[in-house]
């Protein structure tokens, strides 16, 4: 981690454990939340945070903890990142809320700027802000339709788009985020995606495209299709990376139908995959893409951003909320775009990546339950299976991480069955740091796979 990324309030960048975990501050803060939070609510890793930044998290009773979960990818540009927290500080300061639909302010305008420079494609682009993934992809669909007068909404088979009410809809998985919340949207349709560790071999990207197109074509009809909604490597799916040439079939597709092509960049984007956005890996310039997580590095902050014609087919009042754009999110994600930009965060992806996949490679030659290593920058997953097979192994993916957390390592699982191990580092974490991640992750492994 360079200096820049480092403030005076920066935690050390160290493993340290000085209780087991949970420690006991954090179990009786445990038993606190019991009584107050609905349960419904889940937690990973039940250590309660005292600080964190950088690549690490310091938690109540002192330990400190390699992050390798970003909150899920949001705090790429790191925790408390010093421009960031200078930013927040000089914007709370001056204002905190006017509500952009009341008296709008620079921050969100330049923002909007951002994104127009930073998404791929360089036609003529507008955005409009809101406060979380769900809601960006919720308006996404606004638009879609609005602009296309369509109705039908088409998405795959393992994507996640959000828990709100037609976000649910877009997701595949039914637990824990669907089961018992109906009745969902209609006019979402659901086509196969292409997952190449467990499609049939040989398929290639086009071949899946044509799969999934034929499907759009005989079941939706073509010119009712208003979006085609794609996550372009698929995150709470499992970190599924379609074959090579099924992202520029489908958009081909979608221009030659009439319908947009929308991409959920909400867990891909801002540099989380080695480039600004995932889609410019296969040059896919798409007509709407959201944003979220990585954006603000920790405020709550979502964009879409489109071609402009598409964006300025609403009517005026037609998109909008009372918090969206908030002038402290939007001075924390120009603070956190600046940053990426300067200390070129994507490379840092890059880099990641370049000594993350040696080791996963190595760890599965040696475990033999390691089916598929995936993913690309700092966006990395092994899926664990029964040796020799594509059975998912959800339990045996359980014990790793619970063992990864004892030794004061966060890593987080995703999968329709439950069976991957996902990446998400900060951009910025020390090369030490994630090499000693690494080893905790090995004897994780060698611990949990006997005889291997
Ligand atoms: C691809 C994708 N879309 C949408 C969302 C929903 O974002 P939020 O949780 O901010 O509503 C997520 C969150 O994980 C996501 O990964």
């Amino acid at each position: 981690m360079t200096d820049v990324l480092a403030g005076p309030d920066t935690p050390i960048q160290e493993l340290r454990l000085v209780t087991e975990v949970p420690g006991p501050r954090s179990r009786e803060l445990t038993a606190r939340r019991a009584s107050a939070v609905s349960s419904a609510v889940g937690s990973v890793l039940p250590v309660f945070v005292e600080r964190a930044g950088g690549g690490v998290v310091v938690d109540v009773d002192g330990n400190s903890l390699i992050d390798m979960g970003s909150g899920i990818a949001v705090v790429s540009v790191g925790n408390a990142a010093p421009a960031v927290v200078a930013a927040v500080q000089q914007q709370v300061a001056a204002f905190t809320h006017t509500c952009f639909m009341v008296t709008p302010y620079e921050g969100y305008v330049e923002v909007c700027e951002e994104l127009a420079r930073i998404t791929p494609g360089d036609h003529a682009k507008k955005s409009a802000l809101f406060n979380s993934g769900a809601e960006a992809v919720e308006n996404a669909v606004k638009v879609a339709r609005h602009a296309t007068g369509r109705s039908a909404v088409v998405v795959f088979d393992h994507a996640y788009h959000g828990r709100t009410n037609l976000t649910m809809a877009l997701t595949a998985k039914n637990m824990p985020y669907k089961h018992g919340f109906g009745p969902f949207a209609t006019e979402v349709h659901r086509v196969p995606m292409s997952y190449p560790f467990r499609d049939q071999p040989g398929i290639t990207g086009a071949q899946a495209a044509a799969r999934a197109i034929e499907i759009i074509e005989t079941q939706v009809g073509a010119t009712n299709v208003a979006a085609v909604l794609i996550e372009p490597i698929q995150g709470e799916g499992g970190f599924v990376v379609p074959a090579e040439g099924f992202l520029p079939a489908i958009a081909d597709w979608c221009r030659g139908s009439g319908a947009l092509f929308v991409a959920d960049e909400i867990q891909t984007g801002l540099c989380r995959t080695g480039d600004w956005f995932a889609c410019e890996a296969e040059g896919v310039v798409p007509d709407l893409v959201t944003t979220a997580k990585g954006i603000a590095g920790g405020l709550p902050l979502s964009g879409l951003t489109g071609r402009a014609e598409l964006m300025d087919a609403v009517h005026t009042g037609g998109l909008g909320g009372t918090y969206g754009g908030n002038p402290v999110a939007c001075a924390a994600a120009l603070a956190t775009i600046r940053t990426m930009r300067e200390q070129d965060l994507a490379g840092a992806a890059r880099a990641i990546e370049a000594t993350m996949l040696p080791r996963l490679r190595a760890l599965q030659e040696r475990t033999g339950v390691i089916g598929d290593v995936r993913g690309r920058g700092a966006m990395l997953a092994v899926e664990i299976v029964r040796p020799g097979t594509t059975e998912p192994d959800a339990e045996l993916t359980g014990r790793i991480v619970r063992a990864c957390h004892a030794q004061g390592v966060i890593v987080l699982t995703a999968g329709t069955f439950g069976n991957v191990l996902r990446f998400l580092p900060p951009l910025v974490i020390g090369q030490d740091l994630l090499i000693e991640a690494l080893d905790v992750l090995d004897a994780a492994f060698a611990a949990e796979v006997p005889g291997r």
